[in-house]
């Protein structure tokens, strides 16, 4: 189950998000979460594609290119699955930034390891299984630590967000790729209508899985943190210079924030 601390910092729910989030808690355990994402992997990336009609990687693109890893910056993916973030970094550099993908749905990077092997950069693509709690990765080593559409399914939101901080190296930039609730009245009206009653019979059609994952999809995001309240959990863990950017009516946004670099004591004998 979510705990109340991952919603805390929403902003004030509209009437349906208070009516959905009083009827719906998301069982986001990690065993849950496994499973549902392996019943699904090979069907992942088509349907991905198919419901977002293909925008998501456009926001995966302007993602990279908003934060481009500065020269010898190796980049961490979080959540990886089949890659696609940690793919679009590796083709953005040339190859030139070491790509490190983590994920602990061994399915999901099974995908994601044949869609490296077919890329001219797969030598700079290394996809690891590991929890987005406990990164097997060293500390201060990434200039840029992302995630894309990942967090979201993770079941301590704050332990993600300090593991991904833990892993970049100072100054460097941790960003976050998620769906966000657009603003307008109309256009929040017809989005909840099309992810509560559609998206869940064309998810269960394409790739009928025991999880239910297309009826999950809408209710985590409606319980997730999103806007001022997203900044605010990435300021309260210590992040800096934050940045949001809503993408397609804000059905996404990105996140972005720097860990900050330890000022010099300055103390001399
Ligand atoms: C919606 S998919 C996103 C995949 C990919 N980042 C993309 O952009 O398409 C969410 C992924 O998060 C992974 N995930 C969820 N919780 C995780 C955790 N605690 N540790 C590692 N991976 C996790 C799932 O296995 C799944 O592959």
């Amino acid at each position: 189950m979510i705990s109340p601390s991952d919603v805390e910092t929403s902003s004030e729910p509209t009437p349906d998000q208070a009516v959905v989030a009083s009827v719906l808690r998301v069982d986001k355990s990690g065993q849950r979460v496994r499973r549902m994402f392996s019943s699904i992997a090979r069907r992942y990336d088509l349907l991905n594609h198919l419901l977002s009609l293909n925008i998501d990687r456009s926001w995966r693109r302007f993602t990279t290119r908003k934060v481009f890893p500065a020269p010898g910056d190796r980049v961490l993916d979080c959540c990886t699955g089949t890659a696609d973030l940690a793919l679009e970094y590796a083709r953005q550099s040339g190859g030139k930034s070491p790509v490190v993908g983590v994920d602990f749905c061994r399915e999901m990077l099974a995908i994601g390891r044949q869609k490296v092997e077919r890329t001219p950069q797969a030598e700079q693509v290394i996809l690891v299984e590991g929890d987005a709690q406990h990164l097997p990765v060293p500390t201060s080593t990434f200039g840029v630590v992302c995630v894309a559409f990942g967090l979201r399914n993770v079941q301590d939101t704050r332990k993600g967000i300090d593991e991904m901080i833990r892993a970049a190296r100072p100054g460097g930039t941790v960003a976050i790729l998620e769906f966000s609730r657009p603003r307008g009245r109309i256009l929040g009206r017809v989005y909840l209508a099309f992810f509560r009653k559609i998206l869940p019979r064309i998810g269960q059609t394409l790739a009928p899985n025991q999880d239910s994952a297309y009826e999950y999809l809408p209710r985590s995001v409606l319980e997730f943190p999103d806007g001022d309240a997203m900044l605010a959990l990435l300021a309260e863990r210590g992040l800096v210079q934050l940045e949001q950017y809503p993408l397609t009516f804000g059905i996404a946004t990105l996140y972005l924030g720097r860990k900050p670099i330890p000022q010099a004591t300055g103390a001399t004998a």
